[in-house]
């Protein structure tokens, strides 16, 4: 459904995508994961049809972007970076309104739909400046479905809401890879791996790695992490404990705990658990520390250096 093939892009001087190539197939979540500045959203911006290509070539439903811009932008809905709003407009009038855009036909009882579907049925009337930015995001979610595309291509939609708002438009981009096909791009490795099929790994305008998001951690991260709080046992003596179990590479102060790194491979927490015991310290807490993107490539970074 989405086809990209040695696709890059120049401005001026900078090298922003460099030869990517990539597949979405028809009813595919497919995540474009990357940290500040890897390319997200310049991909994103050619494939919709908005910026042309340096070289290489990007289709959608068949079509090519630049040769046939105008299929392709009627086959695909887009929910950009910065959602244009207009704040006296209601959520009913702004769906409309791009209802009528896109040229949809029976646009009332479609914009009424789509409202329905991002769950803002109970706000329609309500103007969008008096909105929470989650009940925008989903708006902007509305005007991107409104005309039913085959494709959804979603910019960073859970960037700067809350964490219960990004729970419920993951679920959203979820509930779209039914029946649409979603490309959608964020910056942390767990979201992809809840919400994505595949993901394809950006960084420096070049993919870097791709495939089952799960595999992909496990490839990526060396060595899990694991949160570790302790009671009973001085900050000093319990590093100190910490540091000589085997299999942990790292210990780090978080907070009243400690982050731990093993090695790749290790679990560490029998061996933890039972050098507490010994001690006769207690155990109050130990937990997976969930790593962002930018956190596995610091910690990639950082080794090498
Ligand atoms: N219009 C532009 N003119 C010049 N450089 C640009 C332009 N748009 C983007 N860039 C540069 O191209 C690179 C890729 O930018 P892009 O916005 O595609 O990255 P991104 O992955 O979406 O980043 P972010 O996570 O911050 O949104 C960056 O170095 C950026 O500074
Ligand atoms: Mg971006």
């Amino acid at each position: 459904m989405i086809e990209v093939r040695n696709l890059s892009k120049r401005y001026g001087n900078h090298l922003a995508v460099d030869d990517v190539s990539f597949d979405a197939q028809a009813g595919e979540i497919v995540g474009i994961l990357g940290p500040n500045g890897a390319g997200k959203t310049t991909i994103m911006r050619i494939l919709t049809g908005f910026m042309p290509p340096t070289s290489g070539t990007a289709k959608v439903a068949g079509f090519d972007v630049m040769e046939d811009s105008l299929e392709v932008r009627k086959r695909v809905g887009y929910l950009p970076e910065r959602v244009p709003l207009y704040p006296d407009m209601t959520v009913r009038e702004y769906v409309t309104y791009w209802a009528k855009l896109r040229g949809v036909k029976g646009a009332k009882e479609q914009v009424s739909a789509v409202i329905e579907r991002v769950q803002l049925t109970d706000r329609r009337d309500s103007l969008i400046r008096n909105l929470s930015k989650g009940m925008r995001q989903r708006l902007g979610l509305a005007q991107a479905l409104v005309h039913n595309p085959q494709v959804v291509i979603l910019d960073e939609p859970t960037i700067g809401i809350d964490p219960q708002q990004v729970i419920e438009v993951r679920d959203s981009v979820r509930q779209l890879g039914q029946g649409h096909t979603v490309l959608f791009s964020t910056h942390i490795l767990s979201e992809a791996e809840q919400v994505c099929d595949r993901v394809v790994i950006i960084n420096n305008g070049r993919v870097i790695a791709e495939g089952d998001p799960a595999r992909l951690r496990a490839q990526l991260q060396p060595g899990e992490h694991l949160f570790v709080l302790i009671g009973g046992a001085s900050d000093a003596d319990a590093r100190r404990m910490l540091e000589r179990i085997p299999g942990v590479e790292n210990v780090e102060a978080q907070g009243k705990g400690f982050n731990l790194r093993a090695r790749p491979n290790t679990d560490i927490r029998p061996a933890i658990f039972e050098q507490v015991t010994r001690a006769g310290y207690v155990l109050l807490e130990l937990r997976p520390v969930a790593m962002t993107l930018e956190d596995i490539f610091l910690d990639i970074v950082g080794k090498a250096g």
